[in-house]
């Protein structure tokens, strides 16, 4: 159901029909929170034909609660938002209401700050933030112009630049629901006396199963009975399909849980990221990080594993020194910023409260503070005096998988970024580490394709009681991803060590068969990170290698081998942890845990 550039970000869904609307809309809305639920709101027309919008900040539960579920209406539209433009808030959530035309938009606008100028837009004053409410005041100016709103949709396609699917509702039309779609998913679901249009199919199957896929470009007028598509004025034959999933498994695409389907985004999480940071074969929207003499970095879980990462990538290619700590720590350690100094939080879901405490304590001492954030207007988003976007889109399951990714890509850009300022790259060099970044995506989509090595990895070792990984500088701070996302959701006991440091203990606990995974991508102590592992076998452990390096002249050292990709080192941290969040996921599934939901762990760690 997912097309290409659609993040499930926002979910759209339309009703006209016998029965009342408010339910059906509400309860659509719940099945689409997945794309995300910072915000939500409908607009329906009741029956003596008034227009009623009702939004609210936050969950559907918070729209419920101030919904009047019996009032008489049978045509409506509601949306769940995932913030793109401007802060989630009641005035920029949907559906936007201007002149004749009130909207609800999935996509985003590329020319909306363009658009402002427009003539027939000049006059207007705009009071939300979004690029939604410009889409609004376009259409209505075109449709007073027309007295046409198909004729209108027509116009507005000539002039919007993005992605949109839209669904509107026109003041005094109990009958018509209007639609267009380019780049952003919409369906009309077709029940019997009822219609329905969605950005996915889940929002409409307790009532139908029945529905007929939009191209881009499709303009539609919908009613209780009949719907009409046009495209390039051209009314447009549609098949009626019969969608086969059942609900959870359409919300989840057919995956089997979100996890796994999280996984699977990541080389389009990634491209979204180079889209927005990498233009013309420049670096764009980064800031300038050279004036700092001293930069701590601070998150929780993996957002603090990112940031391991990063020290080495900023220390190896930046010359720039960081402290990377814990923020549950950090919040009560002596730190030494002062007015030369950044601090750099890293949160997936921008809550979480001992990374908000650590940015607190630093702003308030007037420091200069970069957040970060996958989730836009998030109490750190907010907070930090400045904040970069992960854009990875909403992420369900509790283990971060592809955020986790989009995190380390963001700081890896930002540590290129930063050797370029410093001119301690070439431009050769620089040209080169770009082409790599732009094929990141299809690098991840090859390993993706081709990884049945992790579930056959996975059914060796799942019954084990202990797994240890290994592995020295970067690679050990990659391995303590690894172990982290194994133990969060399958509840085995994993312990990551920087390979030197087995023999002062730890290595007491390997006996016979114990799994023990290294990573090994860093050429220049590869021979190091061997020799530990050749003392694991010695034991007689169960070894696992993940390595971008050539193994033909180590085959005793390893039982099972994972042949990574070679790319620059600025990259190939990210690529070894797609492996071990596969090894992770189907050791889990094998155990038969709760994988998205795993026992004693919550998403969002709003406390101490
Ligand atoms: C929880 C999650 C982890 C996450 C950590 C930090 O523990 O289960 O997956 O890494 O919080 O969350 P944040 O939203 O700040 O990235």
């Amino acid at each position: 159901m997912q097309e290409s550039g659609d993040f499930l970000v926002c979910g759209i869904i339309g009703y006209v029909g016998k029965k009342r609307a408010i339910p059906v809309i509400i309860e659509g809305l719940e099945t689409l929170e997945y794309r995300g639920y910072d915000s939500a709101g409908l607009a329906y027309l009741n029956q003596q034909n008034e227009l009623k919008i009702i939004k609210e900040k936050g969950n559907i539960i918070e729209l419920r609660k101030i919904l009047d579920f019996n009032e008489e209406s049978n045509i409506g539209i509601g949306h769940t938002r995932w913030a793109t433009h401007g802060i989630p808030s009641k005035v920029n959530s949907h559906p936007h209401h201007v002149g004749n035309i009130t909207l609800v938009h999935n996509g985003i606008i590329e020319n909306y700050e363009e658009l402002k100028k427009h003539e027939l837009l000049k006059d207007y004053k705009f009071i939300s933030s979004t690029d939604t409410e410009v889409v609004c005041a376009l259409i209505n100016s075109l449709y007073n112009k027309k007295k046409d709103l198909l004729k209108a949709l027509e116009e507005a396609n000539k002039v919007l630049i993005g992605s949109y699917a839209l669904g509107i509702l026109l003041d005094n039309d109990l009958a018509h629901i209007y639609i267009i779609k380019k780049d952003s998913p919409l369906i009309v679901g077709i029940g019997k006396n009822e219609n329905f249009i969605a950005s996915d199919v889940p929002a409409i199957l307790k009532h139908t199963k029945n529905y007929i896929l939009l191209n881009d470009n499709d303009i539609g007028i919908i009613s209780k009975n009949d719907f009409k598509i046009y495209n390039k004025g051209k009314i447009v034959k549609k098949e009626i399909l019969e969608f086969e999933w059942d609900l959870e498994a359409s919300m989840k695409n057919g995956y089997e849980h979100f996890m796994l389907k999280e996984i699977y985004e990541q080389p389009k999480v990634v491209k979204q990221i180079i889209n927005e940071y990498i233009k013309d074969n420049e670096l764009i929207n980064l800031p300038d990080l050279t004036k700092y003499k001293r930069i701590d970095i601070v998150g929780c879980g993996s957002a603090y594993h990112a940031g391991l990462i990063a020290k080495h990538l900023f220390e190896e290619y930046a010359d720039t020194e960081i402290n990377v700590a814990i923020a549950s720590e950090y919040r009560y350690t002596k730190n030494f910023l002062d007015k030369d100094s950044l601090l750099i939080v890293i949160s997936q879901s921008g809550e979480t409260a001992d990374t908000l405490a650590s940015l607190r304590l630093v702003k308030e001492k007037g420091i200069d503070t970069l957040a970060i954030v996958n989730v836009v207007g998030s109490s750190i988003a907010r907070e930090a005096k400045e904040v970069l976007y992960i854009k990875a889109g909403p992420e369900i399951a509790v283990a971060t998988t592809k955020a986790y990714t989009a995190q380390v890509l963001l700081l890896s850009l930002l540590a290129f970024k930063t050797g370029i300022d410093k001119k301690l790259i070439t431009s050769s060099d620089k040209t080169k580490v770009i082409n790599e970044y732009n094929s990141l995506n299809k690098i991840i989509e090859e390993i993706l394709e081709h990884c049945d090595e992790c579930e056959k990895i996975a059914k060796k070792i799942y019954k084990h009681e202990d797994i240890f990984f290994l592995g020295r500088k970067v690679d050990y701070a990659i391995t303590m991803e690894g172990s982290l996302k194994l133990k969060e959701i399958s509840y085995i006991h994993s312990e990551s060590y920087p390979s030197g440091e087995l023999k002062h203990g730890t290595i007491a606990l390997i006996n016979k068969n114990t799994p023990v995974i290294s990573v090994i991508t860093d050429e220049s102590i590869a021979l190091k990170t061997i020799s530990n592992i050749k003392e694991t076998k010695a034991r007689d452990s169960y070894s696992i290698i993940l390595s971008s390096i050539n193994m033909d002249n180590n085959k005793e050292c390893y039982d099972e081998l994972i042949s990574i990709p070679k790319v620059h080192p600025l990259i190939e941290p990210i690529l070894p942890v797609i492996y071990l969040q596969l090894i992770a996921y189907y050791v889990a599934k094998f155990n038969g845990c709760d994988i998205d939901k795993p026992r004693n762990l919550a998403k969002s760690v709003t406390v101490e």
